[in-house]
């Protein structure tokens, strides 16, 4: 399998990047931010997620700030629905995708969503036939694929069961979410292998935290096999509420770098993407946790 040439990122910034920010971020940011970003090239907006403002009360103001967004011909925004409840309000606001998120591994499940991984599909089931029905597309995000802070290491089989559900119950496409950032890169490449076993490599999606600094190393391992479709976070921005310690995932400046680097096209603009960075790090009063955008900020302070 040859590298691709061409990667699809999709910036989870906005939901994954601010969710586990502690000081409210207003809505008028999160919108402003996603301005920068769709500004910048990105085609691909994780903006926000439909769950119980009492479990993560960042995504509160949902509706707001779908409402905010001017939307751009070409761009896809998606949010996370956990449940028929999440996806009715959430299908007000007129996603472009919405978002199912399982676990590979069962502790995970119970901490995040309060259910069994059967009970979850049971529950992912009738949103993901209302979203096909109204025309929706439709991702699975599977969280723990390697490496689980509740059980430590998961099975790829079980990553493939998880795989396998969520194709059963017509989930489009699907991450391959590393949410503590303890993958390597041939740990990833067996996550990812198991998914293979039901997707193809056209609806598989690497997610990698950086917590242990892998992503990227973890990222190459992905393009080896074939994965074309990425998810990064402006800035590094953020962390689960429900995997104590785990950081943001990659850095989306720090992905477009290093692609931009190796003649992938990506159809960003590394020095829009790196302001709207800086301009988010800036409302949270702290630097970008990317190297390359440091990097960007000090050449141009000169
Ligand atoms: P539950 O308590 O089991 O739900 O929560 P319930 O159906 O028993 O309802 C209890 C209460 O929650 C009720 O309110 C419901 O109305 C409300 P009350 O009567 O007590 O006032 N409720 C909701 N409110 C708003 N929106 C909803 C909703 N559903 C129920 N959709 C639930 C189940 C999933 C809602 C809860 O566990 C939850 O919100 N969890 C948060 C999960 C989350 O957002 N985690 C972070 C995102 S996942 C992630 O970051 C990983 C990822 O990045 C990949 C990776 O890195 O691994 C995607
Ligand atoms: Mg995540």
């Amino acid at each position: 399998m040859s590298i691709p040439s061409r990667v699809q990122i999709i910036d989870v910034g906005p939901r994954d990047g601010l969710q586990n920010e502690k000081t409210p971020v207003p809505a008028e940011v999160k919108v402003a931010l996603v301005h920068r970003l769709q500004d910048a090239g990105l085609q691909e907006i994780e903006v926000t997620s439909f769950v119980s403002p009492k479990w993560v009360p960042q995504m509160a103001d949902n509706v707001d700030v779908m409402a905010g967004i001017e939307r751009k011909a070409g761009v896809r925004y998606s949010v996370l629905t956990p449940n028929l409840q999440g996806y009715e309000a959430a299908v007000k606001t007129r996603p472009d995708e919405i978002v199912v998120f399982g676990s590979a591994s069962e502790a995970f499940s119970r901490k995040n969503i309060n259910c069994s991984i059967a009970e979850s599909i049971e529950r992912f089931a009738p949103v993901v036939e209302a979203a096909l029905a109204a025309g929706i597309r439709v991702r699975g995000a599977m969280s723990c694929t390697v490496g689980c802070p509740y059980e430590g290491e998961v099975a790829p089989r079980q990553v493939a069961y998880l795989a396998g559900l969520m194709k059963g119950i017509g989930v489009q496409r699907v991450d391959v979410a590393d949410t503590i950032g303890v993958g390597t890169p041939y740990k990833v490449q067996r996550a990812i292998e198991a998914t293979l076993q039901h997707y193809g490599i056209d609806a598989v999606s690497g997610h990698f935290h950086d917590t242990y600094g892998q992503a990227l190393s973890n990222t190459l391992a992905a393009l080896e096999l074939g994965v074309w479709n990425f998810q990064a976070s402006v800035s590094g921005l953020g962390g689960c509420p429900y995997a104590k310690g785990a950081t943001g995932n990659v850095a989306t400046e720090d992905l477009v770098f290093m692609l931009q680097g190796m003649g992938i096209e990506t159809g960003i603009d590394l020095d829009k993407l790196v302001d709207a960075g800086a301009y988010i790090s800036d409302f949270l009063g702290r630097k970008p946790n990317s190297r390359v955008a440091v990097a960007v900020l000090n050449k141009r302070a000169g």
